[in-house]
């Protein structure tokens, strides 16, 4: 099938790489003519697994193609994707500027039947938004033409987002016109052909799934964070008690860790959006403002922790900090615990030595160039004449690492771990004082 995507940030592009990967021919749209270049030339703006070979491939074949030309990206698909960026608007409510852009942009230039598919994390009330938007702009040209609006929210996850999309848990498809079901059914059984994992509901159904799926996921992770404080005051072992609970079914195991906060793209963003969603329909959340909040408060854990060690005053202080992204396994530096944490050890006094094996170049983009912030080569690097080592992302080669290496480089022979990665018993017998999250 011909299918344009609009948008090539982390999800437009995964879904047009991806889609390609099954065979259709796929044109993605972007109006940042680097991107596009780097694109066209076989590279990708970011670091997520796998990704890189599948848009290689792709391009190769020619079922791949970038342009910034909005009407040649309108021309080629019957299948509209708008996949570009809702971010957070001053009071916390998603900006659908972008949103809309794009949905006037294809009823401006459309020549034929269009499905236009919402990906964006869109509020409930979107889909009609999109629809209006795209019908004023036919209107305009005083011409009638057909489309269909859908709404197909995106749960991929970075760091797994190829994986994710191939084999979707399930496509969930928001549509009330046959045609565009058909067609999206068609685009989505080759993911899903053991078993058929689309739900069709109506749009508003589908916009609100995607927000409440992250919320309940946010709110296990502050849930698990509170209870983290409150076992480490009882003397309790939280990593004890999620493997206690996990086993129960109605509760399951996944996303229950707790750590340093949660960040990222989508999590902060969407629990704000519902919280000013639920505000304005007159029915004000006091959970969603309760795990926003409790998760400010994780991600200064580490901090209070070195803190309640070394004093208020960290003047003369070198800290090793290993983990930069949100997440292992991405580059994405949005919403990053760690960048709470820089700031507030370097309000402090103190100086950062850094190692994170991808996201140092973005953090050096983001990071305000006044920040005590300095890179290191590798994981020992960093550790080089540092009074104490804090850990904030679990990235795989953290886990195992050169304990006594660790102990000999580090003034203090101190670990502050916001991600739970060492047995205390065993860290402490290879003679290093270990504060985590939750345990006594
Ligand atoms: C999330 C959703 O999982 C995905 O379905 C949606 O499409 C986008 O938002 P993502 O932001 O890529 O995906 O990351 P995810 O793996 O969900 O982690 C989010 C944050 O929660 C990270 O900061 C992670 O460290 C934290 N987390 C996750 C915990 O603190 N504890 C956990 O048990 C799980």
């Amino acid at each position: 099938m011909k299918v344009t995507v609009v948008g090539t940030g982390y999800v437009g592009l995964v879904t047009g790489a991806c889609l390609s990967e099954m065979g259709n021919h796929v044109l993605c749209l972007d109006l940042d003519a680097d991107k596009i270049k780097t694109l066209n030339e076989g590279g990708i703006p970011i670091h997520e697994p796998g990704l890189l070979e599948v848009v290689r491939n792709n391009v190769a074949a020619g079922r791949l193609q970038f342009t910034t030309d909005v009407e040649r990206a309108v021309s080629h698909g019957t299948i509209q994707f708008i996949a570009v960026g809702t971010p957070p608007d001053e009071d916390g409510s998603a900006d659908l500027k972008y949103v809309l852009a794009a949905a006037r942009a294809i009823g401006r230039t459309m020549t034929d039947f269009k499905v236009i598919v919402d990906k964006s994390t869109v509020p409930v009330g979107t889909g009609d938004k999109v629809q209006a938007a795209v019908a004023d702009e036919i209107a305009k040209r005083g011409i009638k033409l057909d489309f269909a609006v859908c709404s197909n929210p995106e749960f991929l996850k970075e760091g797994a987002a190829v994986k994710d999309f191939m084999s979707p848990d399930r496509v969930v498809v928001g549509a009330d016109d046959e045609r565009a079901i058909l067609l999206m059914r068609a685009l989505y059984s080759p993911f899903t052909r053991n078993r058929d994992r689309m739900m069709v509901m109506d749009i508003k159904s589908a916009e609100f799934t995607k927000y409440a799926a992250n919320a309940m996921l946010a709110t296990r992770i502050s849930f698990m964070n509170e209870l983290s404080r409150l076992a480490e005051v009882m003397g309790a072992d939280i990593e004890l008690v999620r493997q206690g609970i996990g086993s129960d079914p109605r509760i399951g195991t996944h996303f229950l860790y707790a750590g340093a906060g949660y960040g990222g793209s989508c999590f902060p963003k969407d629990v704000k959006a519902l919280a000013k969603t639920s505000a304005d329909a007159g029915l004000p959340s006091k959970m969603l403002e309760a795990v926003e909040a409790v998760n400010d408060e994780q991600k200064l854990v580490l901090v209070n922790k070195v803190v309640a060690k070394y004093g208020e005053d960290l003047s003369g202080r070198t800290f090793a900090l290993w983990g930069l992204a949100f997440k292992p396994n991405t580059d994405d530096m949005r919403e990053a615990p760690s960048r709470v944490i820089i700031e507030e050890l370097n309000r402090r006094g103190a100086r950062i030595q850094a190692y994170d094996p991808v996201a140092m170049h973005e953090a050096s983009r983001v990071m305000p160039a006044s920040a005590q912030l300095a890179y290191a080569s590798g994981a020992s690097a960093a550790l080089e004449g540092a009074d104490a080592l804090i850990i904030v992302t679990e990235w795989k080669e953290f886990r195992t690492p050169d304990f006594d290496g660790i102990r000999d480089a580090l003034k203090d022979k101190r670990v502050f771990d916001g991600r739970n990665l060492y047995e205390p018993a065993l860290i402490r017998a290879m003679g290093l004082e270990y504060h985590c999250i939750g345990r006594p």
